[in-house]
C-alpha cells in the first residue's frame, strides 16, 4: 500500500510516498538524499543509523517511516546552523574523534541528545549513552575526549578542558 506522508526533517516539511512500513533510514537516504545516517547492522545494534526524533536518539534502520508521525526528525545534515558547526561537531574535529567516519553521524547525534539532558555527564554516563554505538576503527578514547570537550565548549570553558585532556587520546 502506497501513501503520501508529510515528515518534518531538519526543520523543513518533506513529502514522501510509499509503504509506511519501510524504514526511516531508507527514506532518508534513498528518497530525501540525506546520506549522513548509515546502514550498519540493520538490527538496532550498531548506532550507525541513529537520528533524533523530537530530540531522542532512535535507530532509523528499525523505525518505520509510518511511525514517525509529526515528530521532528534531525539528521546530521540538519545540525549546523547558517554554516556554523555545533559545539559537538567542532569537538569531534578538534579531538580527531573519527577515522573512517562511518559511525560519526550517529555518535554525534547521540552526544547532542545526551548533552541536552545532562550538560556535564560523567565518563560512565557517556559510555552508557553510547553503549549501542560501535566504532569499528576503535577511536573510543578520542570520542570520550570529544564529549568532554563538547561539554566544556557548551559550558564556555574549552581551554580548561583542552589543557586537562592534552595527550589523553588513546
Ligand atoms: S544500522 Fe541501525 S543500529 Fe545498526
Ligand atoms: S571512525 Fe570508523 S567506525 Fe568509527
Amino acid at each position: 500500500m502506497s501513501e503520501e506522508q508529510q515528515l518534518q526533517v531538519n526543520g523543513s516539511a518533506r513529502s514522501v510516498s510509499g509503504c509506511p512500513g519501510r524504514s526511516l533510514l531508507g527514506v532518508l537516504r534513498d528518497e530525501l538524499n540525506l546520506t549522513g545516517a548509515k546502514y550498519g547492522c540493520g538490527e538496532a545494534q550498531c548506532g550507525a543509523c541513529v537520528v533524533l526524533l523530537d530530540g531522542r536518539p532512535v535507530p532509523s534502520c528499525i523505525t518505520s517511516v509510518g511511525s514517525v508521525g509529526a515528530a521532528a526528525v534531525l539528521t546530521i545534515e540538519g545540525l549546523e546552523r547558517d554554516g556554523t558547526l555545533r559545539p559537538v561537531q567542532e569537538a569531534f574535529l578538534e579531538a580527531d574523534a573519527l577515522q573512517c567516519g562511518y559511525c560519526t553521524p550517529g555518535m554525534i547525534l547521540a552526544v547532542v541528545a545526551l548533552l541536552e539532558q545532562n550538560a556535564d555527564p560523567s565518563e560512565g554516563e557517556v559510555i552508557q549513552a553510547l553503549q549501542k554505538h560501535v566504532c569499528r576503527c576503535g577511536v573510543y578514547r578520542r570520542i570520550l575526549k570529544a564529549v568532554r570537550l563538547a561539554a566544556a565548549k557548551q559550558a564556555g570553558a574549552p581551554e580548561a578542558i583542552r589543557a586537562r585532556t592534552a595527550g589523553d587520546d588513546r
